[in-house]
């Protein structure tokens, strides 16, 4: 029979973990230009591991968008419309400042494949030295969507090529008249 875990108390650790909040928040960051069905899928799954999910987005102008910010607001809203506990923001800055004024104890990130990961690494153990209370979380991604990005939907439009299913309906709509017709 399996005998029972002995505690011995000088085991115990000596830097006390946070305690569990009653209510998570957590903070979906990120540039979304434009959002995906990749990470939409992330939002439907986050969703339900807290009470609130702020999908946040970075005013970083450097990155010459191709949607300003107020469109990629307008976008994502329109594809949240249906989550009660999911809404939309936008922020400057560091992002663990953000977090913590909105009271967040968690910043969700998702991974397509092992590329991702040197990156959200270096940010999180980051993030983690910034602000030691926050946690950050991994979804990996549905293997569907592991291919989609971003900046790849954006070539494949501009080139011609077929990108329904790779982000929602509306948001292939803004993306043609965008890409393709200039407007
Ligand atoms: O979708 P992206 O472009 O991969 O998202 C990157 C993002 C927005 C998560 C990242 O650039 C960010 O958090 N920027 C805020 C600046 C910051 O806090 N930097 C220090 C920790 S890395």
């Amino acid at each position: 029979m399996a005998q029972p875990l002995r505690y011995n108390r000088r085991e115990r650790p000596t830097i006390p973990l946070p305690s569990t909040p009653h209510r998570v928040i957590a903070v979906y960051p990120g540039s979304f230009d434009p959002i995906t069905n990749g990470h939409l899928d992330l939002i439907d799954r986050g969703a339900r591991l807290c009470d609130r999910l702020i999908v946040a987005i970075l005013r970083n102008e450097e990155k010459e968008p191709l949607f300003t910010i107020e469109e990629r607001i307008d976008m994502l809203r329109e594809v949240v419309r249906g989550y009660p506990t999911v809404e939309v923001d936008s922020f400057n800055g560091l992002l663990v400042q953000y977090a913590q004024e909105k009271g967040a104890s968690v910043i969700l990130r998702g991974i397509r494949a092992i590329s991702d990961y040197e990156y959200e690494l270096q940010m999180a153990l980051m993030n983690r030295r910034l602000s030691p209370a926050i946690e950050t979380v991994f979804l990996m991604a549905r293997e569907e969507y592991s291919f989609i990005s971003s900046r790849l939907v954006k070539q494949v439009i501009g080139l011609g090529g077929n990108i329904a299913g790779l982000v929602p309906p509306s948001v292939e709509v803004r993306l043609r008249s965008r890409v393709l017709d200039g407007q």
